[in-house]
């Protein structure tokens, strides 16, 4: 394994809006080209052996959006699901999710929960969707099950925190990529991406090649993770 290759990639696919409205097309239109560069996000991660793709598609905030524009998504989610389920189990791609599956619209819900289900023995690949993600929510629905299981405060270890998350066996990303110039994490993996190399790339979500995580992979293999020792301690 080749360490300079991250594990798992975080990707927050910001600026599909600013892409439409460039073109003069409705919001909705950046929307649908943003799934086709997911699509090829994961295609290209996959053959280069990165096992673990973590993509923000809906925050918690979003729901402060314009109704149209929400529902407009979850019918994208919903297609999403039904549509690249073939792709997914051709691709032995395991489809994973964190957020509160409790506000999705119930054909939503059930058309993940077959998704999850049906893929759940894939191996090359986990895509972990991020829909009505909140990080700050997460945290505190893991310290609210904390208190629930009759845990003592101090059994509680970062390890048995992690297993309280939404996802528990989902690591910690590697490298965190946000697409479109904003520089912020927008509520995403708070907890999880404590030391992951952050990388923020102009580029509108809908424009991101290939070549752009190329990009990203290459200055990610530049990077040295100190993780809080010297550069001395890292040498062999
Ligand atoms: C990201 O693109 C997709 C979602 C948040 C659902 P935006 O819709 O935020 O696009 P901009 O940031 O307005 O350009
Ligand atoms: C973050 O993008 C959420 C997703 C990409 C799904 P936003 O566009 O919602 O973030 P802010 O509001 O600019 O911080
Ligand atoms: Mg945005």
């Amino acid at each position: 394994m080749d360490a300079r290759l991250p594990q798992h990639i975080a990707v927050i696919m910001d600026g599909n809006g600013r892409w439409a409205e460039q073109r003069g097309l409705p919001r909705s239109e950046g929307h649908r080209a943003g799934v086709d560069a997911l699509r090829r996000l994961v295609r290209e991660c996959r053959s280069l052996g990165i096992p673990r793709v973590t993509v923000y598609a809906f925050s918690k905030e979003n729901w402060q959006r314009p109704e149209t524009e929400i529902r407009f998504l979850f019918d994208l989610f919903l297609r999403f699901l039904r549509e690249e389920l073939p792709e997914l189990m051709e691709q032995d791609i395991r489809l994973a999710f964190i957020g509160e599956e409790e506000d999705l619209p119930f054909p939503v819900r059930r058309a993940l929960e077959y998704a999850l289900r049906k893929t759940s023995g894939n191996r090359s690949l986990t895509l972990t969707l991020a829909i009505s993600y909140s990080g700050r929510e997460e945290i505190l629905r893991a310290v609210r099950r904390a208190m629930r299981s009759g845990l003592a405060p101090a059994e509680l270890t970062e390890q048995r925190f992690r297993g309280f998350l939404y996802e528990p066996g989902l690591p910690d990303p590697d490298l965190l990529i946000r697409t479109s110039g904003e520089l912020r994490l927008s509520n995403f993996l708070l907890f999880q991406s404590a030391y992951t190399e952050l990388y923020f790339i102009p580029v509108l979500w809908p424009d991101f090649q290939a070549a752009h995580l190329q990009e990203a992979l290459d200055v990610y293999a530049g990077r040295v993770r100190r993780f809080g020792r010297t550069s001395e301690q890292l040498r062999p």
